[in-house]
């Protein structure tokens, strides 16, 4: 690799963002569509950004195809904010929600939701170290809850829900925070949705939650303002002040998306990329993948040689190459290569000469 050259970044988050979007947004950094000032530096009031959230908003829609009785918000806070504002909005009627608790983000999630209501883990995959997504059927949740939690992609550990649990009519709240706009998926399905922006959709400080109206505007009466959806929904996310920049970047990445043609060809490319990796992952000797096939996430790989040592070497080696950020989550430790969707199928394909290369020289 050529000092000061782009790289491939692997890491779960942030992330790498679509060359074509950073390029586009250095060259109008200074100086918006010849307005004289940075969007950093503007109202968030004025006709401009008014423009910039709104066009943002309108292709997002267009891109997941919401329908019109979910609003979509930007806000800040980060995936960790949802899981407080998640029980204090949506534990409405019996202050009960179930938890299907598939990596440490739901786990995490259902530990904050404990602190407003009564919170039952219906399942968990906790005692194989998160190595596969639990079945559950409608019968497995409380008639009385008011919600049901998933992660539909957990980022630590590499899984993805192959299905969306059947919750008859009780609200569906999903975190893809790390996969949102891979694949496509029926909105209608979930009650909410809510994303961190910092893989798929720009830079870390915007937050993205999709909630469907009538479960809007019944937050716990101690809920403080800027974790009430109601008010940024009344307020078409201008409450305060937005993250405006990063809002701008994912309004960005959101027209090359579009221009790509949207979430349909997106997750070709990205199933694509991800059954060449696993492939070479499931034909070599030297490496193994850490969960069920059938889970497997499409944006991030997990896997190890089965000695640590061996591991930080492949880390160390592949980052000389110019592929960075390889190392699995400090809890678990491996690898780990989140391929979103701004990785190139180059990428991939780099990763996976330098992987034939390091088992050659290894086994
Ligand atoms: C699935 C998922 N949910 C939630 C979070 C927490 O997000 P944040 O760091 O934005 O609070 C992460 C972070 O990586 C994540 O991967």
């Amino acid at each position: 690799m050529v000092k000061g050259e782009r790289v491939f970044n692997f890491s779960a988050g942030p992330s790498v963002l679509p060359l074509e979007v950073m390029e586009k947004v250095a060259a109008e950094l200074t100086n918006y569509e010849g307005c004289g000032m940075s969007v950093m530096e503007m109202s968030h009031r004025g006709k401009i950004f008014d423009k910039i959230i709104k066009d943002a908003e309108a292709n997002l829609r267009k891109l997941m195809n919401i329908p019109d009785n979910y609003k979509v918000m930007f806000l800040q806070g980060g995936g960790t904010m949802q899981f407080s504002m998640v029980p204090l909005n949506f534990m409405q009627n019996n202050r009960k929600a179930d938890y299907i608790v598939t990596g440490s983000w739901a786990k995490k999630a259902a530990k904050e939701a404990k602190k407003y209501g009564d919170v039952k883990i219906v399942a968990s995959s906790e005692e194989s170290t998160f190595s596969y997504i639990p079945k559950v059927t409608r019968e497995d949740f409380r008639s009385d809850a008011d919600y049901v939690y998933i992660c539909l992609n957990n980022t630590i550990y590499g899984t993805k829900f192959p299905y969306i649990p059947d919750t008859g009519d009780i609200p569906l709240i999903a975190d893809m925070s790390s996969n949102i706009l891979s694949e496509e998926i029926d909105v209608t399905k979930f009650g909410a949705i809510i994303a961190g922006a910092q893989k798929n959709v720009g830079p870390a400080g915007a937050t993205i939650a999709i909630v469907r109206e009538d479960l809007i505007g019944h937050a716990h009466p101690m809920c403080p303002v800027y974790l009430d959806y109601k008010i940024h929904a009344d307020n078409g996310s201008m409450y305060n002040t937005p993250p405006c920049f990063a809002i701008y970047v994912a309004g960005e990445v959101f027209k090359y998306l579009l221009d790509m043609g949207g979430v349909k060809a997106i997750e070709e490319k990205n199933k694509r990329k991800a059954a060449k990796l696993y492939d070479y992952i499931d034909s070599s000797r030297l490496y193994k993948g850490c969960v069920e096939k059938e889970d497997r996430s499409l944006m991030n790989v997990v896997f190890v040689t089965g000695n640590p040592d061996l591991d930080k070497k492949f880390i160390a080696e592949a980052a000389e190459e110019g592929l960075v950020s390889l190392a699995g989550h400090r809890s678990i430790g491996g690898m780990r290569a989140s391929i979103y969707n701004a990785m190139p199928e180059e990428g991939v394909d780099a990763l996976i000469s330098f992987m034939k290369k390091f088992e050659e020289n290894n086994i």
